[in-house]
């Protein structure tokens, strides 16, 4: 097996990886590594107040780690037990379009890989583009169109990370994906699935865009998700995901505000956190 050929730059990355994976290593407060990572997403950090906080500590104290600088993103760390499990969960995630490139934003997912992590369950917010979509409604994400102008495994493959051509076949674990339905189902929840179309932003779409992302097949659209699932597709993990639709982008199009945005995502956060809940106990 080749070993190290790595160019400086790819060596570098994995290096930091390593030191960073190390670093948290020693704080895992627990006897083995936590299996299941989840990344909270814009006006879901709710779920937070279900953990039982083990160990925490701000991104601006893990070494290598970028920080968030999104005010609705508090940039937390945490050690915790949830439903009985025990977790990794980031609180606050990395935009590109805060100026991060791909890699920096898939860089926790390879952290967590490297730390153990087997599933990963991720939140997000997300335009509905699918007419059948009402403003609150919670989407299982079955699938994605990636709209980013590039992807986290662009460059050198780092074999300890992953394979060179990673199959995106069922990058949403279709097992995650029954579970959280049945969940749902059971809590009297009700939920939608879709396609979630992933773009740069930070800018909304036209309605000319909102109207080509429906024609390609999207059903939702946001800023984020994307590059943290093809890393952890790329890393084997299994991935399950939900966006909470928080403006609409279907029928006539309206100016949408980020407080709404944010107004929505907290009305839709109590179902949203029993299904995560649910999902995770079953796990
Ligand atoms: N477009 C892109 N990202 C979003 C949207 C949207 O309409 N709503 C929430 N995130």
């Amino acid at each position: 097996m080749k070993k190290n050929l790595l160019t400086k730059q790819y060596l570098s990355m994995l290096n930091q990886i390593k030191e960073t994976t190390n670093f948290l290593g020693k704080k895992n407060p627990y006897e083995k590594s936590p299996e299941i990572g989840i990344v909270l997403g814009t006006g879901l950090g709710g779920l937070v107040d279900d953990i039982k906080i083990d160990f925490e500590i701000g991104y601006e104290d893990i070494p290598n780690f970028p920080t968030s600088t999104v005010e609705s993103h508090r940039g937390k760390l945490i050690f915790g037990e949830l439903s009985g499990k025990q977790v990794l969960v980031m609180q606050g995630r990395f935009h590109y379009y805060e100026g991060y490139t791909l890699h920096e934003v898939a860089f926790p997912v390879r952290v967590f890989k490297l730390l153990g992590i087997k599933n990963l369950l991720i939140s997000n917010a997300a335009g509905g583009l699918n007419p059948n979509f009402k403003l609150g409604d919670i989407m299982i994400i079955s699938d994605h169109i990636n709209q980013f102008p590039g992807n986290p495994l662009i460059g050198e493959n780092i074999d300890e990370l992953g394979t060179r051509f990673t199959d995106m076949f069922e990058s949403y674990s279709k097992k995650l994906i029954g579970k959280a339905e049945s969940a749902a189902l059971n809590l009297g929840i009700k939920i939608q699935k879709g396609i979630y179309v992933g773009l740069p932003g930070p800018m909304l779409e036209t309605p000319a865009e909102y109207n080509y992302l429906r024609i390609i097949g999207g059903d939702a659209v946001g800023m984020s998700t994307v590059p943290e699932i093809i890393a952890a597709k790329h890393a084997g993990l299994n991935c399950f995901a939900c966006s909470v639709i928080t403006d609409l982008c279907h029928g006539i199009i309206k100016p949408v505000n980020f407080k709404q945005i944010l107004n929505t995502a907290s009305k839709a956060e109590p179902d949203l956190t029993s299904i995560f809940k649910e999902l995770i106990n079953q796990l």
